[in-house]
């Protein structure tokens, strides 16, 4: 797979970050946050993200794929590392890059709320809603996005383009 063209620039990522950043410091004023990243994907959002919060914040990852080296969702999520924090009574909100038939955050809330946290609350960046199979409610959404194979800020093909600072689309080479 090789790049098409930008879908969103570094600038209007940076953007729509600072706007989710100021949504959940008003929404976690009085509450005890642990934002929780989803690795890989996540890694670059969540840095962005933790830094434009006005508010104390924990941030903790998670582990969780499903892809392997194709563009098509295996169906099957592999969930890796739990958290190191005690999420039982915090406020957890999940971070993940992009939401597409939704099995992967479906695990990962199930997960969660096995921990009985007070609150859980999900933050996607991308939401590629015609892909979904398995409903999800989501809190906070960056950009709604086509059915088209995304990359970069953090997003991988294959292990590659994660370090792009724009996202993305893939074509066949
Ligand atoms: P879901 O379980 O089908 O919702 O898939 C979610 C996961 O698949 C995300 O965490 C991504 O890692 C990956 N994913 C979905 N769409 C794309 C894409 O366009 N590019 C790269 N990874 C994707
Ligand atoms: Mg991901």
């Amino acid at each position: 797979m090789k790049i098409d063209k930008v879908l969103y620039s570094r600038d209007e990522i940076e953007a729509k970050v600072k706007e989710l950043a100021d949504r959940i410091s008003v929404d976690y004023k009085e509450k005890e946050l642990v934002a929780v990243g989803v690795l890989k994907g996540a890694f670059v959002f969540v840095s962005d993200l933790a830094r434009k919060l006005s508010i104390p914040a924990m941030v903790d990852f998670i582990a969780a794929s499903s892809y392997g080296d194709s563009v098509v969702s295996s169906g099957h999520v592999l969930l890796g590392k739990k958290p190191a924090v005690d999420v039982k009574g915090k406020d957890v909100l999940i971070v993940e890059d992009i939401i597409d038939t939704g099995e992967t955050l479906k695990e990962i809330i199930e997960e969660f709320l096995k921990d009985k946290p007070a609150s859980l609350k999900i933050c996607v960046l991308l939401d590629k809603r015609e892909r979904r199979k398995v409903e999800v409610a989501l809190d906070y959404i960056g950009f709604v996005i086509p059915n088209v194979f995304v990359a970069g800020y953090g997003i991988d093909w294959a292990e590659r383009f994660r370090n792009l600072p724009d996202i993305v689309s893939l074509c066949e080479e």
